[in-house]
């Protein structure tokens, strides 16, 4: 008999539809003890007819325009933040106060220091939690993390991730209001840093371990755009862009890059890692290949022979792969929004009993710590260590 658990989600927007299919389908693919079940959806009452209309697309049972309301009902057990970024920490203190459970989207917080507060509120009161670094759950990445763990990248010398988009070039892109908040400083906290190098981070930290020192530079090619709020030309108060070098605690060095000016650039999210015996690529516009150059056999550290060495393409599709037993049959590609299902899947199991769900907020923490030192270093223009 399946335990229900009901969702009561904040923010009916792009990830409020992402975590809702994904709340839908998980127990149909994944065997787990508990159910979701789509109790409430909420958002601010001036959005209440796209309220309703998204929580009759996916089959909420009620809806909420005043998210304390929502926190106060006993019939909620989990509380999912899918609001903008400066909503995060009110949204998760009030929770755990009430004792729910609490998926936050990425990232966890504006700033390290509201991320510390939301960290121990978790902790205080005990309650289960997830931050949504999804990618982490994109089966190539998932087995780059496998690959590593067996030893056959060997010592790593370079890690090297791009996050590029495009969709900010135009001078007239306004900043701020329902759709372009991300643009918007006090709701969004920065820009490409907290959108998207944040992902970067993660990964990077997840997989070549944590990150030492940065040094960062960062711009805002735009300086002002109107604000949809306001009706007035306003500062522009985010990164648009941002690079950093970092030193990683084993001794690699990495560079990221992140932009919204990189023309044709949709959501390019990749990273590289060189090793001694080998190497992996990764494209999320690709995002069923990993590529691996071996170098060497990590058992015998013996060499492949030179007229055989070459980048192999895997195809992450068999059953073998992380995940894939669960979807189709090898060779059935899975998309963007099975990412999303792979991280329920694993919460419901780490309730379970299984393995404690990472990255909870205390592992989210650290990628906003590193997010503070790379915008602190681009202002101060040096080298920083990461606390
Ligand atoms: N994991 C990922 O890959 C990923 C992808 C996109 C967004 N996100 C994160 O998810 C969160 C939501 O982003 P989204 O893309 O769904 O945004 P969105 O704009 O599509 O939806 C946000 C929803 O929040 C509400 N909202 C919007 N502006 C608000 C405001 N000023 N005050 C209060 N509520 C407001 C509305 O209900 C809106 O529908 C953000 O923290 C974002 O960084 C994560």
């Amino acid at each position: 008999m399946s335990k229900p658990l009901n969702i009561g989600l904040i923010g009916c927007g792009f990830m409020g539809r992402a975590h809702s299919n994904a709340y839908l389908k998980v127990n149909h693919f994944f065997k787990r003890e508990h159910r979701p079940v789509l109790k409430a959806a909420c958002a601010r009452p001036q959005e209440l007819e796209k309220l309703k209309a998204f929580a009759e697309a996916w089959g909420y049972e009620s809806i909420e325009t005043d998210y304390r309301k929502l926190i106060e009902r006993k019939d909620i057990d989990l509380i999912d933040i899918c609001a903008p970024n400066f909503m995060h920490k009110e949204l998760t203190i009030a929770a755990a106060k009430a004792g729910k459970m609490i998926v936050c989207e990425k990232p966890l917080a504006m700033t390290a220091a509201e991320a510390e507060e939301m960290t121990a509120a978790v902790e205080k009161a005990g309650v289960p939690n997830m931050v949504s670094f999804n990618y982490r759950r994109v089966p190539a990445i998932s087995l780059a993390k496998q690959v590593i763990g067996e030893g056959r990248i060997g010592r790593p010398f370079h890690y090297r991730a791009t996050y590029l988009q495009d969709w900010t070039i135009a001078t007239d892109v306004p900043q701020g209001g329902m759709a372009l908040w991300r643009l918007d400083v006090k709701v969004a906290g920065s820009g490409v840093t907290g959108d998207l190098l944040a992902h970067s981070i993660d990964t990077a930290e997840w997989l070549n371990g944590p990150i030492q020192r940065v040094v960062a530079a960062t711009e805002t090619f735009i300086k002002q755009r109107m604000h949809v709020e306001t009706g007035k030309m306003e500062p522009v108060g985010i990164d648009d862009a941002c690079m950093f070098l970092a030193i990683f605690a084993n001794g690699s060095m990495g560079t990221f890059e992140s932009s919204r000016y990189a023309r044709g650039r949709k959501n390019f999210n990749t990273f590289e890692l060189n090793g001694e015996l080998g190497s992996l690529y990764f494209d999320l516009e690709d995002p069923h290949i990993l590529q691996y150059f071996k170098y060497a056999d990590p058992a015998t550290g013996k060499k492949i022979e030179s007229h055989l060495t070459g980048w192999q393409r895997i195809h992450v599709t068999n059953s073998e792969h992380p995940y894939m037993g669960k979807w189709w049959v090898p060779g059935c590609t899975i998309g963007y929004e099975h990412t999303f299902v792979h991280g329920f899947a694993d919460f419901l199991a780490g309730l379970e009993g299984g393995e404690k769900f990472q990255p909870d907020f205390r592992c989210a923490l650290r990628t906003q710590k590193v997010c503070d030192a790379v915008l602190r270093s681009a202002k101060e223009q040096r080298w920083l260590e990461v606390e």
